[in-house]
């Protein structure tokens, strides 16, 4: 909470397209700019900062082009700490995921100087750095959605979102890597929580985020960015057909009347 009051989310959308870094080897790294946030205070010494930063984000991108599509790095014994974390969503992997990292530093080395935090969240991947720890962050002030298009006409699209967003919200807490995208009655749609804030933290950061993201609905185009998760529907693909999961055998679990009553509870909330 203190550290996030000097570095909120950025209310307001910032919305770039960055594919002209983009070498024309990569298929599609998804680098559109979604938010970009800086904390307010400087590094000190800021010298000692910028080079741990350097070794932490030489370390994130090392690991992402190892194929694993997430990682934390930390120096926390330099003489000035550094932790970084990097994440690319489950459909943009390899040369892909490694692009979006390198588009999405430069934009907070662009931006946030000597800042000792930033964050950029892009399409395809999120990064985030911080002179403390933060690993286990989930939902902070701050989290917000990010509307686009117009008003899908024809009546099912609100329900169908409603439900694909309900279903995820449900079934990615309980999925190894804690990420799924899903396709049903016209709506595409994933969610995905940091790793490193687990099964409880990831329904709770969900639980604001689809609330968030609903309130897009019946335009085309919704996100929902918070500090430990990430949502998105389209009424266009966005993913590759291969991509998504199967979310029937969990909707089966028991874990799942339990849920339907919290969408009641939700939907109560926000009037629907
Ligand atoms: C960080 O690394 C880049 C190359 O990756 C280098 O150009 C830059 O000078 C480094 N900055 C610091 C502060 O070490
Ligand atoms: C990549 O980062 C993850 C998350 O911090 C870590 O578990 C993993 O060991 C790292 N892998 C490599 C190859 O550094
Ligand atoms: C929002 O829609 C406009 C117009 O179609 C498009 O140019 C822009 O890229 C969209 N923004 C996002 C984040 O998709
Ligand atoms: C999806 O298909 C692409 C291209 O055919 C392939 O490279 C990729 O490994 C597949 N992904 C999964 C998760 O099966």
């Amino acid at each position: 909470m203190h550290r996030m009051a000097r570095f909120p989310l950025l209310p307001a959308l910032l919305l770039a397209v960055a594919s002209a870094l983009v070498p024309a080897t990569v298929a599609d790294p998804q680098a559109t700019l979604l938010n970009l946030g800086c904390s307010q205070y400087n590094a000190t010494p800021t010298a000692g900062f910028l080079a741990a930063l350097n070794t932490t984000f030489a370390e994130l991108r090392a690991n992402l082009s190892t194929g694993s599509g997430f990682a934390t790095a930390s120096e926390p014994r330099a003489a000035a700490p550094a932790f970084a974390m990097a994440q690319c969503r489950p459909y943009v992997t390899g040369r892909d995921c490694v692009a979006c990292f390198d588009a999405a530093a430069v934009r907070t080395r662009t931006s946030c100087g000597a800042a000792n935090g930033g964050r950029a969240i892009l399409d395809g991947c999120v990064i985030r750095y911080e002179s403390a720890a933060f690993f286990d962050q989930t939902t902070l002030p701050g989290n917000t959605q990010l509307c686009n298009g117009s008003a899908v006409a024809g009546g099912g699209f609100d329900g169908a979102v409603r439900a694909l967003v309900g279903e995820l919200t449900a079934v990615v807490p309980r999925v190894s890597g804690l990420a799924a995208a899903a396709a049903g009655s016209g709506v595409y749609a994933m969610a995905q929580c940091v790793e490193t804030i687990g099964m409880g933290g990831c329904a709770q950061c969900l639980e604001v985020a689809s609330r968030n993201i609903e309130a897009c609905s019946p335009n085309s185009d919704g996100r929902a960015v918070d500090a430990g998760c990430f949502m998105r529907y389209s009424d266009k693909r966005f993913f590759p057909a291969n991509a998504t999961v199967d979310l029937a055998p969990y909707l089966r679990s028991g874990e799942f009347t339990a849920f339907t009553h919290y969408i009641h509870h939700l939907c109560f909330a926000v009037s629907c």
